[in-house]
């Protein structure tokens, strides 16, 4: 786990798709930034891979383009030797054609960046494309098992669009690649807070020793974005919020919340633990789907437009923009604790919070004003933890007065923490998969995401409205108050 004495790995990585949006916002701004910081691998190359018609320098002239807008601190030099070692490869991923030149392009930057024969690839395309690329890596002989070299996959999310193609697509890349060389991203992973979360459980007694069915009253895990589907509605259309959101990045932060403390912080471990949580979440009936869970679809609010109307989106479609959801665990910490989850696009503000509230005393002392005490994990923006509970209210009378404890991450440590994919592509380097989602935590996630999915699908029923720039459909409070309990608005 988190392996800070391993040195990188000298690689070539081979993006697929290396024109999207994740390539210029996120990898090659995250990699431009562990240059400067010298600690990306000295010996690297950068094959970028897309259908576009483009020249070795017209491709990098854009890629500076978004490291300049994207980076917190553009560097001249580290661009330099990042250009200096990119290079743009054409081709269409599904033919065959081409597959065998760019396996001798790779051997020919081998020799000029001492890379040693070590891959990476990383499938940065739509997921359609996964298993023909896979297919061709296998049949064009990428992966050399001769000698000791490394070999490694990224694949983005989604991993499959439900159990069964998720299934198709490991046993693909098994045929290729072992477990430990198949890196699934969730960047949620490589938040620096949703890492905390770790150390805020075990490190602490004073939270370890309440972390309980017995002291929590129930915990919400909202994840709100205010911005619409934008130019990805062709995607989201067939995805929508409980594929897009929920199976990965929402379940992901569930288990580390709920599940047991590790014997060690070992990677396996610690995926062992997380598997049992996904596994002792209660399945539902239909009827307790229906009762559950919440299908919300934004409309224009003050401006925008609806949802249907968007660019790539089906104008009748029925695809949830927001899903709120009531979840039970089955095993004896967390019994009758109810888990919320909650998350949608155009909503109020972007938020991700973990809130934990815990029961009031067994017994009250002072007959009012006493709040429940509250735990909350500041995900995103302002990371940070806070705990509010009560105090007295300076005066003659007693009264009570809700106070906070606050944990502000970047007063403490400034804004230099490493982006989710730095951290990420640092460990793909190092070889360390922690971060990365096991093929039980993928398979196990789908199995409780299935059910809920299908029910939506044959249900028919209209998704719940929601005006674009609110909290959600009204539909998502009434799920809540019905153990009495009501969302926290995020700050
Ligand atoms: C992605 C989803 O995984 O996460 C997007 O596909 C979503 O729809 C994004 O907008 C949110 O990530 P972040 O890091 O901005 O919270």
């Amino acid at each position: 786990m988190f392996e800070q004495t391993k040195k990188p790995d000298p690689a070539i990585l081979v993006i697929f798709g290396a024109t999207g949006d994740l390539t210029h916002r996120k990898l090659m701004p995250a990699i431009c930034n562990l240059i400067r910081k010298g600690i990306f691998p000295e010996h690297f190359a950068i094959v970028a891979v897309a259908r576009r018609d483009k020249s070795n320098e017209e491709y990098r002239w854009d890629v500076r383009q978004s490291v300049k807008k994207y980076n917190r601190q553009f560097n001249e030099n580290s661009w330099n030797k990042l250009s200096s070692h990119l290079y743009y490869y054409r081709k269409d991923f599904d033919k065959e054609d081409s597959y065998a030149s760019l396996k001798d392009f790779l051997a020919e930057l081998d020799k000029k960046h001492s890379t040693k024969g070590n891959r990476i690839f990383y499938l940065s395309t739509l997921p359609n494309h996964f298993s023909p690329i896979v297919n061709n890596l296998k049949k064009y002989k990428f992966i050399s098992r001769r000698q000791k070299k490394v070999n490694r996959i990224i694949i983005e999310k989604p991993f499959g669009d439900d159990l069964k193609s998720a299934r198709h697509l490991n046993k693909k890349l098994s045929e290729l690649f072992r477990e430990d060389e198949i890196f699934r991203i969730d960047h949620y992973l490589g938040k620096e807070t949703v890492q905390n979360l770790f150390a805020l459980r075990f490190a602490n007694r004073l939270f370890s020793s309440v972390w309980n069915t017995q002291n929590i009253d129930n915990i919400q895990i909202s994840v709100t974005e205010n911005l619409g589907v934008g130019t990805r509605g062709g995607y989201y259309d067939n995805y929508g919020a409980l594929k897009d959101m929920v199976q990965n990045h929402l379940l992901q932060i569930l288990s580390i919340v709920a599940m047991e403390p590790p014997i060690s912080f070992d990677t396996q471990e610690i995926k062992d633990e997380k598997v049992r949580v996904l596994k002792s979440i209660r399945s539902m009936s239909t009827e307790q789907i229906k009762e559950n869970v919440v299908f919300g679809q934004y409309k224009r609010g003050e401006t925008g437009v609806d949802y249907t109307d968007e660019s790539g989106v089906a104008s009748d479609s029925r695809t949830e923009t927001y899903v709120a959801m009531r979840l039970k665990i089955n095993n004896e910490r967390w019994v009758n604790t109810p888990f919320y989850l909650r998350t949608g696009k155009s909503l109020k503000r972007k938020a991700s919070e973990v809130v934990i509230y815990f029961k009031d005393t067994e017994f009250k002392v002072f007959s009012e004003g006493q709040k429940q005490n509250v735990l909350v994990i500041r995900l995103q923006p302002d990371e940070g933890i806070y705990f509010r509970f009560n105090a007295k209210k300076p005066g003659n009378d007693f009264k009570m007065q809700e106070v906070s404890m606050d944990f502000c991450h970047d007063c403490l440590f400034g804004i230099n923490t490493p982006e989710a994919y730095e951290k990420l592509l640092m460990d793909i380097f190092k070889g360390d998969t922690t971060l990365f989602t096991r093929w039980d935590e993928v398979e196990n996630s789908w199995k409780i995401i299935d059910p809920i999915s299908e029910y939506w699908q044959n249900s028919g029923r209209a998704p719940e409205k929601y005006k674009k720039g609110t909290w959600g459909p009204e539909a998502s409070n009434i799920l809540v108050s019905k153990e009495k309990h009501r969302w926290r608005e995020p700050l």
